[in-house]
């Protein structure tokens, strides 16, 4: 039997919907939960991703300002944008989007944020809010959307081997942070693959839920997957495909079609993770709004 698919997109309307309401609880006492995105250069995927940022937030009824800046913008112009946004008290996220031009030194940009404001959850104060299993910061958006959709697809986590393929600072590394916690949706047996793990496929194949965060289409074949194991696909690869009225399609790591047929549970690409990443973000503003409220 093919595996189940996890719908990211309805699994994210879900969370939109919730954090709509709380947009509006917050409106009625007088707070406009309110993210400032801002974007340095013209690299024309970041420019889509920022757009789709700036159109969710209005969706639930948040205020967003996207500030545009040349891609020859100092270091110095960037740190004095954030000092602004820092201190400005209608501002409740902020988030620059990455990557960053050459010039523009990124862990002095994520240091320079306000951690109260991090809602990348990228500063070293909410990193380490995470490994110390301290609930009050904020946890980056892909990992924490992974986590929602293990939970809402009702995955009894404890005690399973969870298996990450990737150690990126923005999904490997505070995916295994989140995931070996003691905590609901987490208390799993952890292991980190990268690109010096010895053999793949050994540590792939012992995977109660495999989470592949690469970049590199057909990376995971079906004689990867343990069956039954639930597989959640972050990658997202444009490639050629001549059927297609564009020319190109979107792909996983996983070599979906093959895999659907051993595994338990499966994000389709697009569709899957994609969609839970903005919309975690805008719970993480609208958090950043309570705590700042409440402050
Ligand atoms: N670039 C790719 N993913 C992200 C993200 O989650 N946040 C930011 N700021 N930049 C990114």
């Amino acid at each position: 039997m093919p595996a189940e698919l996890i719908d990211g997109k309805v699994i994210a309307a879900g969370v939109r919907a919730e954090v709509a309401g709380e947009v509006a609880t917050l409106k009625a006492s007088g707070i406009v939960p309110k993210l400032a995105v801002v974007l340095v250069g013209d690299d024309p995927a970041s420019a889509v991703y920022v757009a789709a940022k700036g159109r969710a937030c209005v969706e639930v009824g948040m205020a967003e300002s996207t500030i545009r800046l040349p891609a020859t913008t100092s270091q110095g112009e960037l740190m004095q944008l954030l000092d602004s946004l820092n201190a400005d008290s209608t501002v409740h996220g902020i988030l620059v989007q990455s990557p960053f031009p050459s010039q523009i030194d990124c862990s002095a940009v994520i240091r320079r944020i306000d951690p109260a404001k991090d809602v990348d959850g990228f500063h070293p104060v909410n990193v380490g809010k995470l490994m110390a299993g301290e609930r009050d910061g904020f946890v980056p958006c892909t990992p924490a959307g992974i986590q929602e959709l293990l939970r809402a697809s009702n995955v009894a986590t404890r005690g399973l081997d969870c298996v990450i393929v990737g150690r990126s600072n923005i999904v490997g590394k505070p995916m295994a942070a989140l995931m070996v916690q003691d905590g609901p949706v987490a208390n799993c047996t952890v292991t980190v693959c990268h690109r010096y793990t010895r053999d793949l496929a050994v540590h792939t194949r012992r995977a109660d839920i495999l989470i592949t965060a690469v970049g590199r289409p057909g990376l995971i074949t079906a004689d990867m997957v343990k069956p039954g194991a639930a597989v959640l696909d972050v990658g997202i690869t444009r490639i050629p495909d001549p059927t297609r009225k564009s020319g190109t399609r979107l792909v996983g790591d996983v070599d979906f079609d093959a895999v659907r047929e051993v595994a338990g549970l499966i994000t389709p690409v697009p569709g899957g993770v994609g969609p839970m990443t903005i919309a975690m973000l805008l719970r993480n503003t609208v958090r950043a709004a309570q705590r700042l409220a409440t402050a």
